[in-house]
């Protein structure tokens, strides 16, 4: 696992803070990143996603290693936590053959609780003013009506008067719905980094198909894109591609 440090100009927070951002852990061992986490001291860690797999109730390994990330991470520093796919069940409609059909958000009640208990700032469509910052979370869009995400909120949320920081699980959200918006600061995952990597491309991106623009690192001085902590597996493995933790100083 690598530690990927970015900087963005100027002084948009009105003074220095470091963001450490961490996605697409989807349920591994946490323990590396939680020590990149411990070693860079971060002012706040940003979780966009895919952190958990489905919040069925399930209590398997996989939703232990996801609750102990938010809740030794929230031990370090304030955590911000958006959800993404996966942790909705929702899939892309080009999977064929995994195609779910719409249904409501549902989270088993015993997740929300233990989302509650570990610390983290739960950001669901909706956004939270904390330290004189806005601090707003996206969620997936994938199982709503049509595929989009909520964009409701967003209005009052960029109508803030303090400096923004948007959670946004699907980097390829930022071109159709975000790229207008007066946000200071927006951080993605899902893509995986485009899963292999030649000559500095990803390969492909659920939602974006080949080749796609929005994998890694940083899109006009504020989108940041973390390639997601998730190792490759046998049947998909990650090449050219290491897993990251990205510390954002702006
Ligand atoms: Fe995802």
């Amino acid at each position: 696992m690598k530690t990927r440090f970015v900087r963005l100009s100027g002084k948009r927070f009105g003074k220095n803070l470091r963001f450490a951002l961490v996605s697409d852990l989807h349920g591994e061992d946490p323990r590396e990143a939680l020590e990149i986490l411990r070693r860079e001291h971060p002012d706040y860690i940003l979780m966009p996603g895919d952190i958990l797999e489905r919040l069925d109730g399930v209590e398997d390994a996989i939703h232990q290693n996801g609750f102990s990330m938010l809740s030794e991470a929230a031990k370090i520093a304030p955590v911000f936590y958006s959800t993404g796919n996966h942790e909705d069940g929702g899939v892309h409609s080009w999977c064929i053959f995994w195609k779910i059909k719409t249904k409501p958000r549902i989270y088993h009640e015993q997740d929300l609780s233990r989302i509650e208990e570990s610390g983290a700032c739960f950001l669901r469509d909706g956004f939270t003013v904390r330290d004189g910052i806005a601090f707003g979370g996206l969620q997936s869009g994938l199982i709503n009506e049509g595929g989009s995400p909520n964009l409701e909120w967003l209005g009052e949320f960029c109508a803030q008067k303090e400096p923004k920081v948007l959670l946004c699980h699907h980097p390829e959200y930022y071109e159709r719905y975000l790229k207008e918006l007066p946000i200071d600061l927006i951080v993605s995952g899902h893509a995986h980094g485009g899963q292999w990597r030649f000559f500095g491309r990803g390969v492909f991106a659920p939602g974006q198909g080949l080749f796609p623009k929005y994998t890694d690192g940083v899109h006009d001085d504020r989108l940041v894109i973390g390639t997601g902590l998730k190792k490759g597996s046998i049947l998909i493995p990650r090449l050219f591609n290491a897993p990251e933790v990205v510390i954002i100083d702006a």
